[in-house]
């Protein structure tokens, strides 16, 4: 496949000193056409609807981390369109999702996060233990019909990896371990089971859930959106990775430290580094050796940074895994990062039935430091809509790089729907993920023949 001329990604990595693992060294691409793709899948509200019927009942999607309920009684909700659950660890230390609706008159249930004895009705106080068996009825004598078996709250399935709760609401759907296909095995080397919520930022977004999803998993955007980071990322000689037998998940790879190829004739390693140093990326001051490189300069502040902040040992790691992006998409809504540079975690939800808003998440899932208990998780933070990325600390420097993100993406919305066409055209290679995605969708949600 046709990709920017120069210097590949492997070809930068080839000439790392802390060779990159094997992981790295895969590439795939998958043929998938240079047509226009249609817009309406972003505007629709029947296609929201179609969503609701054929894709979030059909998915196993990540409601929350582990440690959100490590402890019995620890329970949060999970909204997703009109479904809600109750995440909860049952006193027998099982995780269960309950349907959030009250099997009297069906109130809402719970709202939020907290640790529960039982689960009680606001309305009239029907109330169940956490083993979602019937604990007590108000005025039992007037429910003669009530059997307490058939009042067992239902249940969607549960499960876990990589210390995230996944949840799928169909009680008959293929196991978990399925729908990730090869994913697992490319963690191998991150356990993100092994990292704690260091930040937990969310806000409402006024675009679709997939314009946010995909304004994420292309570099192509960095000329446009991230222009002051070209001097020391190699927007486009980024891996763009899809296997054309995994439907669920595909990957980039960024390489960090050397100059995008749309400046790089006029990048000497030293300015690089000059212009990084204003990031905080190195040491102001900070000069180039005779026979380094400006990538090489950064690897060596990135393996300091990530020690001191984090207390992790990244002598058994390659340079690729503490300097670049190494991000993954996991079908439909989900972006996780691998290696040590980029320790982040996005996830868009849809807002309601809106096709034009989304709820995005953020965490930032940081090693636990070598030898100490893990961390209690950040509490969430919901961003109002004055505030930005850049006013929490705890994001660091990817609260002012998200907050370029955060611009654009309503932007896209409020261009598609005064667009006059009905397609957008993508870069065959730099945009094959979503491509990508937009194919697995179709295959869960196809488009009417008259859409
Ligand atoms: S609706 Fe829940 S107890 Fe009445
Ligand atoms: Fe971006």
């Amino acid at each position: 496949m046709t990709r920017c001329p120069g210097p590949s990604y492997q070809d930068i990595i080839d000439a790392d000193a802390a060779a990159p693992p094997a992981v790295l060294r895969e590439t795939s691409t998958d043929s998938l056409g240079a047509h226009d793709l249609p817009v309406d899948v972003y505007l629709s509200a029947d296609y929201v609807r179609r969503e609701a019927e054929e894709l979030w009942p059909k998915v196993w999607q990540i409601a929350g981390r582990v440690e959100d309920v490590a402890n019995p009684g620890d329970s949060f909700v999970y909204d997703i369109g009109e479904n809600s659950l109750i995440i909860l660890r049952t006193q027998a230390g099982e995780l269960r999702a309950y349907h959030n609706s009250c099997l009297h008159r069906g109130t809402r249930l719970r709202d939020g996060a907290g640790s529960l004895e039982r689960i009680r009705c606001p309305f009239h106080g029907f109330t169940w233990n956490l083993e979602g068996d019937l604990a007590d009825v108000p005025c039992r004598w007037d429910f003669p019909l009530i059997e307490d078996d058939a009042f067992h709250l239902p249940e969607a399935q549960i499960d876990t990896w990589g210390g995230f709760v996944f949840v799928h609401l169909d009680p008959e759907a293929a196991p978990l371990e399925d729908y990730l296909e090869d994913l697992p095995r490319h963690f191998e080397r991150w356990p993100l089971e092994e990292r704690f919520v260091a930040a937990r930022v969310e806000r409402r977004v006024t675009c679709n859930w997939k314009i946010a999803i995909e304004a994420f998993i292309e570099t192509f955007h960095i000329i446009g959106v991230h222009a002051a980071n070209l001097p020391f990322f190699g927007d486009a000689n980024s891996q763009y990775d899809v296997w054309p037998d995994q439907r669920h998940h595909d990957r980039m790879l960024n390489a960090s430290g050397v100059p995008s190829p749309h400046i790089r004739h006029e990048m000497s390693d030293q300015r690089a580094i000059d212009i990084a140093a204003r990031f905080g990326m190195v040491e102001p001051g900070t000069q180039v050796p005779e026979g380094a490189t400006a990538r090489s300069v950064m690897v060596e502040a990135s393996r300091k940074r990530i020690t001191d902040s984090t207390g992790v040992d990244t002598s058994g790691f390659g340079d690729a895994e503490v300097q670049d992006v190494i991000q993954y998409s996991l079908f439909p809504n989900i972006v996780l990062f691998g290696g040590l540079g980029s320790p982040l975690f996005y996830r868009a939800r849809p807002d309601g039935d809106d096709p034009n808003s989304c709820l995005f998440e953020v965490m930032l899932l940081q090693p636990i430091p070598e030898g100490a208990e893990r961390p209690a998780p950040a509490k969430r933070r919901w961003l109002e809509e004055h505030e930005k990325w850049g006013d929490v600390p705890e994001l660091s420097y990817f609260g002012p790089v998200l907050d370029e993100d955060q611009d654009i993406m309503p932007r896209v919305q409020r261009g598609l729907r005064a667009s006059r066409r009905p397609g957008i055209s993508l870069g065959v290679y730099q945009e094959s993920r979503i491509r990508h995605f937009r194919r697995t969708l179709e295959e869960y949600v196809p488009r009417a023949e008259s859409d």
